[in-house]
């Protein structure tokens, strides 16, 4: 039976790749897992309540581009938090921005550019999706170092010419997983002009935004609006995976240009599955109230504390800007995790499950990400353990 090529060479996902790994070998100690960016916070207290009065939406089908009410809500919070005024027809509600990530791509990369193979640009390392999504519409993924040289973000202004202008998609994640980096107004800004010089348009991963140290990450919508961007360059999703502790609920957005979202409205009148009726009632609810979110915060910003105790002093060590994983030096990710594991029964990521070889480089091969999830006391055994076996 024949099979598509283009998916021939993708690794494994990452967590086969790690049970492969870590599976065969004893731990040693109780298991602490520091894998999975799967947040481990309460969930807001209103989604039992707001989920049983909305028990009968389960009997229709939901409505494609998201009801008007999940939309108000949305357009509330991007004005509260960007003071960027979008009307409905600007925004699409996701299951998650996983798919909404990959599902974009398809709607809006065209077959080619100026004639030739359409390139779409990531960093490296990454969040998968943006690679099958490239390799899914024909277009050739270039992956551009995310390293501590370059600030942990893509340097796309770095890239030739030539490759610029096949330039149809750049993904870019900020607070960026898994590095932390976040993004500036003035590397927003550069990126911006960069993709209206050679006309490509911009899908900005967010969906850590409110997930930061010291204060709340810029967007590239208020950057955009800010500078006067052409808003079809612009697609910013968001979900509440992170920001509400909700990964279950599969929610999230795109905004974006009026005509490109018109096209992903369209494409998933089609194809694509719209969130369950009850879940985008939770949906609004969760987008509309602030309170959990400030709450999580505090906590995940008590971990950070406590990290950075437990790494004080230790060379390359940085407590990153945002997001909730750590990104360590390492000589090799994958020794490093298995030594680990196989000492304390601490299980951290391989770097390079993130990364991929180009240009004869890998730059997520001397790094494990280490996720700051489980509870604070259960994550300061795992990172007190992890320095000891790691770096003592
Ligand atoms: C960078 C990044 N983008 C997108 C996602 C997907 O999130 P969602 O749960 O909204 O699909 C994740 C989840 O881990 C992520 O780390």
């Amino acid at each position: 039976m024949a099979f598509p090529e283009r998916f021939s060479n993708l690794p494994d996902y990452a967590f086969p790749r790690l049970r492969k790994l870590l599976d065969a070998h004893v731990p040693g100690g109780p298991q602490i897992s520091m894998t999975i960016g799967e947040p481990r916070h309460p969930m807001p207290d209103f989604v039992g309540q707001v989920l049983a009065d909305s028990i009968a939406d389960f009997a229709v089908y939901p409505p494609n581009d998201g009801t008007p009410e999940l939309l108000s809500a949305i357009s509330a919070w991007i004005q509260r938090r960007y003071a960027v005024t979008l009307d409905h027809d600007r925004l699409m509600v996701l299951n998650g921005t996983r798919e909404g990530l990959y599902n974009a791509c398809i709607a809006l990369c065209p077959e080619q550019k100026n004639g030739k193979t359409p390139v779409v640009l990531m960093p490296n390392p990454f969040y998968q999706v943006y690679a099958v999504a490239a390799l899914t519409v024909g277009a050739e993924p270039v992956y551009v170092p995310a390293t501590a040289a370059t600030g942990f973000l893509p340097d796309y202004a770095s890239l030739s010419a030539d490759v610029l202008d096949r330039t149809t998609i750049a993904y870019i994640c900020s607070p960026a997983n898994p590095q932390g980096a976040v993004a500036s107004s003035e590397y927003w800004a550069t990126l911006l002009a960069l993709a209206e010089k050679h006309d490509f348009i911009i899908f900005a991963d967010e969906c850590y935004s409110e997930i930061w140290r010291s204060a709340p990450p810029v967007g590239i919508l208020d950057v955009a609006q800010r500078v006067g961007a052409n808003p079809e360059r612009v697609f910013a999703f968001h979900s509440l995976s992170k920001r509400s502790n909700l990964p279950g609920l599969r929610s999230g957005f795109v905004a974006g240009g009026t005509q490109g979202i018109a096209r992903i409205r369209k494409l998933r009148s089609f194809a694509g599955a719209p969130l369950p009726l009850a879940l985008q009632r939770v949906a609004e609810r969760a987008w509309s109230d602030e309170a959990h979110v400030t709450a999580s915060l505090a906590l995940y910003q008590d971990k950070f504390r406590a990290a950075n105790e437990i790494f004080a002093g230790l060379q390359g060590y940085e407590c990153p800007e945002g997001g909730f994983f750590l990104w360590l030096p390492v000589d090799d990710g994958e020794t490093a995790a298995l030594k680990l594991w196989q000492a304390t029964g601490v299980k951290v990521l391989p770097g390079a499950y993130l990364s991929r070889d180009a240009d004869g480089q890998n730059p997520g091969k001397a790094y494990i990400r280490v996720a700051l999830v489980a509870p604070k006391q259960e994550m300061q055994r795992g990172l007190i353990q992890l320095r000891d076996c790691l770096y003592s």
